[in-house]
């Protein structure tokens, strides 16, 4: 039989919960996750890895003498270290463990040798997640209106929430939902008839569809006819009219067709392209249903209204239908969550918005559970803050396009004072991959919800955490790699010294901060890790020369500047960040 070879993390957890379990006579699992990585620290030599005895001490995990000291030291002496865990010692309430650096070195880099892109996913950590159908919601802007700084954020999150989720083995339906549904498209296609043109829509037709859109809405306020043209559209297209709905169909065609080709830029790509439009019979739907199941109340005003409070005094509730009986935003939310539900049968659902809509989701989630729909349990949203001063050469973002270009065009300026540039194929792709990665990083450094300032500048700079540190050290390793190529084994005794065996520790924790980050759906447990890394390998670059090295030494020394290489790419990958072999 061939047995998989254990992940490297996991070898020595096992190891040391092997310990554990013996002395205390509890099953070795119970231990697994309760050992964490120790975040490697520049100042001192730091152990491996740490087990809180405290935690189970509350957990109950261990009988409480009241002693915690104590009982952490008496424990810790009754450990017997070994040739892998060299040294066992007590801190406060917690267990340090030292493995053998001999056995961590080699360990690593044999687990880099063998997994490549897929380093650290075979990890005993990461298979104990749930697996299953994810449906990730991201993006969704309105046609003929703006593309804000909140989508873009939607955008890229929502990109890594699915990448990550893919990695870890999970079937990901990658959904965009398109506001391509509402009075609004009364308004533009009436805007549309008057002033449109079918010449310029072909040319530019995001821009001129916000052009009519913006140009008609001025109109409409100061006249009343042109309100009622829109209202009067927008009933055509509610009866589904054939000439009405082929302008319709006609706007989000060149829609769909021109975002396909910017997110692709920024490296996204969608499974789905759903919308609003897709879910008015259904929101009719369920509104029967809601009627039949007596949840939807009528108000004095005529409107249709859920009540939410938990005393039914109507301290809280939904309006899902206008007096005019027209459906709104969380019905057609409703109707498109059961539809997918039917039609994808997902075990999760993500949707990833501004914080703003907070109270939606929730409202949303808590009609699907009174209706029944007990997998709401199961539907998440994922909240962002807001970021400000998002600006471009032509001012405020009105189109992701122009985001690209800006964050395209100021890279390629910075990179032409680097005398490099002059040896790239093609410096404008690499200047677009690094401006992206470095707008991602500086969305993903915080927490989520959390707003933040933005500025060109500083998310630009080479040095510090940012995307474009970290696409400097990528492509200097590669272009070390290229030059000198890889020996396949090599003798782990030529990398004890402090910085080699400090990334190899620092590599010990790739798994736990996967799962952190699938967990609690935040990328900056990823990007803190890897910028850690990226300044780890910056300094051992510094420090231990390759070339001018003994053979044995140099083909040591790439093969850890490869293993980091190797992990630099992948975490930058599941992030959205495509790693540049060149800058
Ligand atoms: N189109 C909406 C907006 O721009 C976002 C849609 C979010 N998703 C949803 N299922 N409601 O605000």
């Amino acid at each position: 039989m061939v047995t998989q070879p254990i992940h490297m993390a996991c070898f020595f957890r096992r190891r040391i919960a092997s310990k554990l379990s013996r002395c205390l006579g509890l099953p070795e699992d119970t231990f697994i996750s309760a050992l964490c990585a120790i975040p490697v620290s520049k100042k001192q030599q730091s152990p491996d890895f740490r087990l809180s005895v405290k935690a189970l001490l509350s957990k109950g995990i261990l009988p409480d003498n009241g002693d915690l000291e104590a009982q952490t030291k008496t424990l810790a002496n009754q450990l017997q270290q070994d040739d892998v865990v060299e040294e066992i010692f007590a801190g406060r309430g917690v267990i340090h463990f030292r493995v053998s650096r001999i056995q961590l070195v080699q360990k690593v880099l044999e687990q880099s040798r063998k997994e490549r892109d897929k380093f650290g996913m075979k990890s005993e950590l990461l298979k104990g997640l749930k697996k299953g159908t994810t449906v990730v919601e991201f993006s969704s802007p309105n046609i003929a209106k703006k593309f804000h700084a909140g989508h873009l954020r939607s955008t890229i999150i929502g990109n890594f929430i699915a990448n990550l989720k893919g990695s870890l083995g999970n079937n990901v339906i990658r959904m965009n939902y398109l506001g391509d549904w509402g009075m609004q498209f009364g308004l533009l296609a009436a805007g549309f008839q008057s002033f449109g043109c079918q010449e310029k829509l072909k040319m530019n037709p995001l821009q001129h569809l916000f052009d009519v859109y913006v140009q008609v809405n001025r109109e409409a306020e100061n006249d009343e006819a042109v309100e009622q043209a829109g209202r009067e559209f927008f009933r055509q297209l509610e009866q589904h009219e054939q000439h009405a709905m082929a302008l319709w169909r006609q706007f989000r065609e060149i829609t769909v067709s021109e975002y396909r080709k910017v997110y692709k830029r920024l490296g996204v790509h969608f499974d789905v392209y759903s919308g609003e439009s897709f879910h008015q019979k259904q929101a009719q739907e369920v509104v029967l249903r809601l009627q039949t199941q007596g949840l939807l109340k009528t108000t004095e005003k005529g409107t249709g209204v859920v009540d939410l409070s938990p005393s039914g005094d109507m301290s809280n509730y939904s309006t899902l239908l206008r007096s005019d009986g027209t459906s709104l935003y969380i019905t057609r939310d409703l109707a498109a969550a059961i539809n997918r539900k039917e039609i994808h049968n997902f075990d999760e659902m993500i949707y990833v918005t501004d914080k703003s809509q907070g109270n939606h989701f929730q409202q949303l989630f808590q009609i699907l559970l009174a209706m029944g729909h007990l997998w709401a349990e199961r539907c998440q949203h994922v909240p962002f803050g807001l970021v400000q001063g998002m600006k471009t050469r032509l001012g405020e973002v009105v189109f992701l396009e122009d985001v690209l270009d800006e964050a395209q065009a100021r890279m390629l300026r910075n990179m032409s004072q680097a005398k490099t540039t002059k040896e790239m194929d093609d410096p404008e792709d690499t200047a677009e991959k690094v401006g992206i990665s470095a707008l991602i990083i500086q969305d993903f450094k915080g927490p989520l919800v959390s707003d933040y300032k933005f500025d060109w500048d500083r998310i630009l700079q080479a040095q510090g955490d940012t995307g474009v540190f970290l696409q400097y050290t990528h492509a200097r390793l590669c272009s070390l790699i290229r030059l000198h190529g890889e020996e396949d084994t090599v003798n782990p005794s030529l990398l004890l010294d402090q910085r080699s065996v400090l990334i190899m520790q620092h590599l010990l924790r790739y798994d736990e901060v996967l799962y952190q980050s699938a967990c609690d759906l935040q990328p900056k447990h990823l990007v803190n890790f890897l910028m850690t890394l990226s300044h780890l390998a910056a300094s051992a670059h510094r420090h231990l020369p390759v070339k001018g090295s003994p053979q044995a030494v140099a083909q040591a020394r790439l093969q850890l500047f490869s293993c980091v290489c190797t992990v630099l790419a992948n975490g930058m990958r599941i992030l959205g960040i495509t790693p540049v072999e060149k800058m």
